[in-house]
């Protein structure tokens, strides 16, 4: 079983109307009496009822069963249980923390079941904070499908394509691509290239938007035209199937007898959706010195207090350099926000080596980092005369408000990288009060 994409609609967050069989959409009403085709109409709201119109999100699906159909839910056990929201409550190390990319698994195993949880904060109870997943996976999901209730989920695949079938249609995304499921959307991942690996963020806060642009104006940035969500597609299929749930931190699994993937029209502006990350339209300095790195901001979880997300998610993607009496790769810093980092592709131009595709880097709130040792060498003596580029990367930054708990299976894992902050320890001294 195989859902046929059906095309993309353009946009972020637009109210979407899309139907996979002609006159399914009713017009004039969300919920007739009687809805064309003999489908059912069912709302589903990712926002509160009440939320102020800009961030208001919800669509109405016109499918062939409403999603109340399968049976109870009983505990699920993942294979080794390393998908979870169990972020510890103990002392948390302000070390520099990094990690070699997540070793494919030996035995099938699919996307939900190869979910590996590295890092968090907040909970789906409180409704802020972020699970920080990572996943490999060498099996199709088949006859199964999941949701989230506890939060969206921001997709970066690093390796291997993704085809995601969801109750609204079919995202394809490919490494240098994201995809974005919302709560309680439910979908299967199948591998066109028979493996994959990448990174999940799991936002328990407010739904993920595109930032203001203030100063910079009304382009630039991530552009809203480039957003993708999918046109309506689904299979009307029977079988024994099952229904995996995450809710309040734990998994769940339902029989049901029938896809889910079965809503033949929809619209409204509560969509799963694609980007292209290559679409960035990167934007720094022409003089001298780096604008602060929320310069990269791509998408945002606003927290309650106005300029301070819940999450920023930021890439640094392949850019010129030509700042002038400037130390051009990123400098040295703390920050109040907590870094969670990885790389989708190429190199990173703050690290020599060690900081490979599919790894990871964890820089908490106040710790400092910065480049290497080589990194630092090399910038210093670099000829500024000319500009410089930076062709094959493809960075992201899952930056947080509260402090990033590394789990325990991330901390005891063989491909953390116990040497890491070796990586700073041949910065050499070069202070002369005299010269
Ligand atoms: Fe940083």
């Amino acid at each position: 079983m195989t859902i046929t994409p059906n095309g993309y609609q353009s946009g972020f967050g637009n109210e979407f109307a899309t139907e996979a069989v002609a006159g399914s959409l009713p017009v004039g009403r969300n919920s007739p009496q009687r809805v064309a085709h003999g489908l059912y109409a069912e709302q589903i709201s990712g926002t509160a009822f009440t939320a102020p119109r800009h961030a208001n999100r919800r669509s109405w699906l016109y499918r062939i069963r409403p999603a109340a159909m399968h049976g109870s839910f009983a505990p699920y056990a993942q294979a080794k249980a390393t998908f979870h929201n169990e972020f510890g409550d103990g002392p948390v190390s302000p070390d520099q923390l990094r990690w070699s990319p997540l070793p494919m698994p030996a035995n099938g195993i699919d996307f939900v079941d190869g979910l590996f949880t590295m890092a968090g904060n907040g909970s789906p109870v409180s409704q802020h904070g972020v699970g920080i997943h990572v996943y490999a996976a060498n099996r199709d999901m088949h006859g199964r499908w999941f949701y989230d209730a506890d939060g969206e989920l921001l997709i970066v695949p690093q390796q291997g394509r993704l085809h995601i079938e969801t109750e609204l249609g079919v995202l394809d995304v490919e490494p240098q691509e994201i995809a974005v499921i919302p709560r309680g959307i439910r979908f299967a991942v199948t591998l066109p290239d028979g493996e994959a690996r990448g990174y999940v963020c799991e936002n328990f806060g407010a739904m993920l938007r595109l930032p203001d642009l203030g100063p910079i104006g009304s382009n630039g940035l991530a552009n809203p035209r480039d957003f993708l969500a999918p046109n309506a597609a689904y299979e009307d299929v029977e079988g024994e199937f099952e229904l995996i749930a995450k809710f309040q931190g734990h998994l769940w699994r339902a029989t049901i007898n029938h896809s889910p993937i079965d809503v033949v029209a929809w619209h409204g502006n509560y969509a799963p959706y694609k980007y292209d990350l290559r679409h960035f339209n990167t934007i720094g300095s022409i003089s001298y010195d780096h604008p602060d790195p929320s310069i990269f901001l791509v998408l945002h979880s606003p927290s309650d207090t106005a300029g301070t997300s819940n999450m920023d998610f930021v890439i640094f993607p392949p850019r010129w350099l030509v700042a002038q009496d400037t130390f051009r790769p990123p400098w040295f810093h703390r920050n109040i926000a907590s870094e969670f980092m990885g790389l989708v592709h190429g190199a990173y131009d703050a690290k020599a080596e060690g900081f490979v595709p599919g790894g990871a880097s964890l820089h908490n709130s106040m710790t400092g980092h910065g480049p290497d040792a080589a990194t630092f060498e090399k910038a210093s003596a670099a000829d500024l005369s000319k500009p410089d580029v930076i062709r094959d990367t493809m960075a992201f930054m899952f930056e947080t408000r509260a402090v990033i708990r590394p789990t325990k299976q991330a901390l005891d894992a063989a491909h953390r990288q116990r040497d890491y902050q070796a990586c700073w320890a041949g910065l050499k001294k070069h202070f002369d009060a005299k010269a």
